[in-house]
């Protein structure tokens, strides 16, 4: 039910964002633009299948820090995607401060990479 509600959310959030646009003619562009890279938007569903956004915003803090501000703290490469992979599966605190990061025993090391990787591609 929890998961069901976070989708619809979500699902709300972007027909609100669309229906203020007024060329209608960008829906398929907008998304692309979104997220380009095929293994970033992957990662953006695995996210948002996932209990991330209750506790992450892309642009602002929330309980934990913003994904653009992970995304401008670490560089892109293998091992910075390795360990943060491990960091979701794991758990975390003290790299943004006090609060805990609640681990995700149940994802794979691949799709916690593939998590990493969208959250990198918001650079
Ligand atoms: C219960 C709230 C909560 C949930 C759910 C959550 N996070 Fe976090 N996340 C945090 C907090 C708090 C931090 C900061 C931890 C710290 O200071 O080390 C964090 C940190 C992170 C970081 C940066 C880690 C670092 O060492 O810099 C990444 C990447 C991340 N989260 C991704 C995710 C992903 C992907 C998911 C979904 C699978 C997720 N988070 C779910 C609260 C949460």
């Amino acid at each position: 039910m929890k998961k069901a509600f976070i989708i619809f959310s979500l699902i709300a959030i972007i027909i609100a964002c669309n229906s203020n646009e007024k060329d209608t003619s960008t829906d398929s562009a907008t998304t692309e633009t979104a997220v380009e890279d095929p293994e970033a938007e992957k990662g953006l569903a695995l996210v948002a299948k996932s209990d991330c956004f209750t506790c992450h915003k892309v642009a602002e803090v929330s309980v934990g820090p913003a994904y653009e501000a992970v995304a401008a703290r670490y560089p892109d490469n293998d091992a910075v995607i390795d360990s943060l992979a491990g960091k979701i599966i794991d758990g975390g605190t003290g790299n943004w401060g006090t609060l805990p990061m609640t681990p995700h025993p149940d994802i794979s090391q691949e799709d916690a990479k593939t998590m990493v990787k969208y959250i990198l591609s918001l650079k």
